[in-house]
């Protein structure tokens, strides 16, 4: 008799089902810690996936979600709108660089970059200028997974190369040099080499769309902010729009509220998720500028945006994100970000070992860079083993803790970090 398999029934993000083992069971979080079911207690070094900005549980968050819940957990926003969803608006409009002027809402940060292609396109489509449907992304970008994200997501080295012949081809250009403070010098020979590219095919680009200063999950590579300014001016002389996806660098990850601000630059759209909601509800925001929301604001319904996601503006997460950004606020979080990096900088910077590559530290945002990725087989296990919870990924182990961690636990993690090499 064969006997049955028992395959499981829950599929895990970004796994090989048949060799990941049994994912430990999670019973609750409170601060920066996530308690299991075997009484196993770990600081989460990674804020989950980076957005658990205020930790878990945050009392207030909590409480603005239930007193949301307690008037409407949803209602839809066509045709329909509330407090909740005026209310973020507005807040973001307000603290995003002046010129974005207007939202839309979408349900996740691929969701989010989805929308904000669909707007290039149709940008230039309202404009009379339907040929300009081409996008230029950077290599090591990652935006998301979903087939329009995969299309600018690097194609060689970027975890979608499977589908490279599946998805609509779009261009790459280099990535900027490596480095915050690089020379100017450096990044002239590189500006150069991008416009030769624009040049070339400025008739049919729609949009240049970027992670600004850091690109994260394509290799946590930091540029600096000046590549921003020159690559403004490229899209503006050669007619392009430029996007920045801000769903892993907002909200102060890069030790600025949005990594815009270390150039103070305005793209033309800017796509904000994660840290957004602190983690609480999956949403995302596309702000745009007048410019691009007036190429859609006409009396042809053609030219209306086609777009709408059911739970777009749902007023649990428009309410605990209004309630996350007041937070930030009042206890000045970006102060809290500085001290992060500082001691990020203290610890990590130190560390010495054949097998590491590169060791650089942005805003709240630790990285080792080993030179083979077998150098950290073994390490969530060890991790574990000493209360912290860290996923590394390919030849990357970084931390990206919650922005309320304290400094014992904050050390305790970068303890984790330094033992494996020491
Ligand atoms: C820069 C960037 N863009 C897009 C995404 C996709 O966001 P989501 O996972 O919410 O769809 C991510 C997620 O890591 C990201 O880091």
């Amino acid at each position: 008799m064969t006997e049955k398999k028992i395959l499981p029934t829950v599929w895990h993000p970004y796994s090989q089902m048949k060799t990941a083992g049994q994912p430990d069971l999670v019973v609750s979080g409170e601060n920066v810690f996530i308690n299991f079911a075997d009484g196993k207690r770990l600081i989460d070094g990674i804020s989950s996936w980076w957005c658990m900005i205020h930790g878990y549980c945050h009392p207030e968050l909590n409480d603005a979600i239930r007193k949301q819940l307690d008037k409407m957990s949803h209602v839809m926003l066509a045709g329909l709108t509330h407090k909740p969803v005026l209310d973020l608006a507005a807040k973001l409009v307000n603290i995003t660089p002046a010129g974005l002027n207007h939202v839309f809402f979408g349900d996740s940060g691929s969701v989010g970059v989805e929308i904000a292609l669909k707007m290039a396109l149709q940008f230039w489509r309202n404009r009379g200028k339907p040929e300009k449907n081409r996008f230029v992304a950077l290599k090591s970008a990652y935006h998301g997974d979903t087939t329009g994200c995969m299309a600018v997501c690097d194609p060689d080295e970027g975890m979608h190369y499977l589908f490279n012949d599946s998805v609509t081809k779009q261009y790459f250009i280099e990535n900027p040099p490596d480095g915050f403070d690089r020379p100017a010098s450096d990044i002239d020979a590189y500006i150069s080499r991008v416009k030769a590219f624009f040049e070339k095919h400025q008739n049919e680009l729609a949009a240049l769309i970027v992670e600004p200063v850091l690109q994260a999950a394509g290799g946590f590579k930091i540029y600096s902010p000046i590549v921003l300014n020159k690559l403004r001016d490229i899209c503006d002389n050669y007619g392009a729009l430029f996007v920045f996806d801000e769903i892993a660098t907002g909200f102060g990850r890069t030790g600025e509220l949005f990594a815009a601000n270390h150039a103070g630059v305005c793209p033309d759209i800017m796509v904000l998720g994660k840290g957004m909601t602190a983690g609480y509800m999956g949403h995302s925001a596309t702000l745009t500028t007048s410019k691009v929301f007036e190429a859609f604001y006409d009396e042809d319904p053609e030219k209306a945006f086609m777009h709408g996601p059911t739970f777009m503006g749902n007023p649990l997460a428009c309410a605990v994100a209004l309630k996350s950004i007041e937070i930030f606020e009042r206890d000045n979080y970006l102060e809290k970000i500085k001290a992060i990096e500082k001691r990020l900088k203290e610890r990590l910077l130190r560390i010495e070992s054949p097998k590491i590559k590169d060791i650089r530290v942005i805003g709240a945002v630790g990285i080792i860079e080993v030179n083979d990725a077998g150098d950290l087989t073994g390490f969530q296990d060890f991790a574990k083993g000493n209360g912290v919870w860290l996923r590394p990924f390919s030849r990357y182990l970084y931390t990206m803790p919650p922005y309320i961690i304290g400094d014992k636990e904050l050390n305790r993690v970068l303890d984790v970090m330094e033992k494996w090499f020491c």
